[in-house]
């Protein structure tokens, strides 16, 4: 498949997702949004792909929704092309996405940014939901996972004010793992990537499911959803061939059954 808006690579079982509008810092248009969540499904159904580094570039990972693009729509053209509905999609990949953050990841970029897994953000990045000083709010889910991420209080200040915070300052607040120098991000986000690639696929898939059903589910439904996911792991082969490398003391083979 061929893209106008994205690049798509792939490196040892990872499936690398790079936007790619530099001019305008990313900013996610329609178009944008279609691609990515395209081959992000492509890569969730490929049997060779087992994590998915999405990245943009040191400068932007994207500086939210294309206001071009938005600043003429009516509320009703908007509304019937539901524009946010998309992005429900990525939400649903049942593969560890890593993303690598360098730059700004405002608006929607930053709404991106959570639905990753795994956040390596490099010094420079500067993350923020500004769409108040638009006279909007986040459409993409910016009010409900940012408060999820960093608690209402962090979160009232960051959307009602619109101001961003550096990279240092999301680390303080668990919004991403790890900040780096801006040269090793990317590297360093792949290398995390190429990490998850190699541990067993159907493990890590049910563990990514069941880690986020702890955001909506009450405890106890939540452990029933892990204990069923645990049971269901012990029928795969992976899981054999785990148990018997340890007790051989030797290195595992996981094909992914
Ligand atoms: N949409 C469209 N174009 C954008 C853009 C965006 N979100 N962000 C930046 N650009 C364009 C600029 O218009 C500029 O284009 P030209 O060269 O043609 O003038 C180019 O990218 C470079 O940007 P700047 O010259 O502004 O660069 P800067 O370094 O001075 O400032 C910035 C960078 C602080 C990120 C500034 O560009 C900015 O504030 N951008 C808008 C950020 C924003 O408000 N995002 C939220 C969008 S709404 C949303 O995302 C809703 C949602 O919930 C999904």
């Amino acid at each position: 498949m061929s893209y106008e808006t994205i690049i798509a690579t792939r490196e040892e079982g990872v499936g690398i997702v790079t936007l790619n509008r530099p001019k305008i810092l990313n900013a996610l248009n329609l178009k944008l949004v279609d691609e990515l969540v395209a081959e992000l499904e492509k890569l969730d159904k490929d049997p060779d792909i087992r994590a998915i580094l999405l990245t943009g570039n040191d400068k932007a990972f994207a500086a939210g929704a294309d206001i071009n693009e938005m600043a003429e729509d009516s509320a009703i053209a908007i509304m019937k092309r539901d524009q946010f509905a998309v992005w429900d999609r990525i939400s649903l990949i049942s593969k560890p996405i890593i993303g690598a953050v360098s730059g700004f990841a405002l608006g929607g970029g930053c709404e991106l940014m959570m639905n990753c897994d795994i956040v390596i953000a490099s010094e420079t990045a500067v993350i923020g939901q500004p769409e108040v000083k638009l006279g909007v709010m986040p459409g993409a889910g910016g009010t409900q996972r940012l408060v999820r991420a960093v608690g209402l209080r962090k979160a009232m200040e960051m959307l009602l004010t619109g101001e961003p915070i550096s990279a240092q300052e999301a680390l303080r607040y668990g919004l991403v793992n790890r900040v780096v120098p801006v040269e090793a991000y990317l590297q360093e986000a792949l290398k995390l990537a190429k990490q998850i690639a190699a541990q067993p696929p159907l493990a890590v898939q049910m563990i990514k499911r069941a880690a986020h059903k702890a955001d909506d589910l009450p405890l106890q439904e939540g452990m029933e959803y892990e204990r069923n996911g645990f049971y269901l792991l012990l029928a795969s082969e992976d899981r054999k061939e785990g148990m018997q490398a340890f007790l051989e003391k030797r290195k595992p083979r996981f094909t992914g059954n």
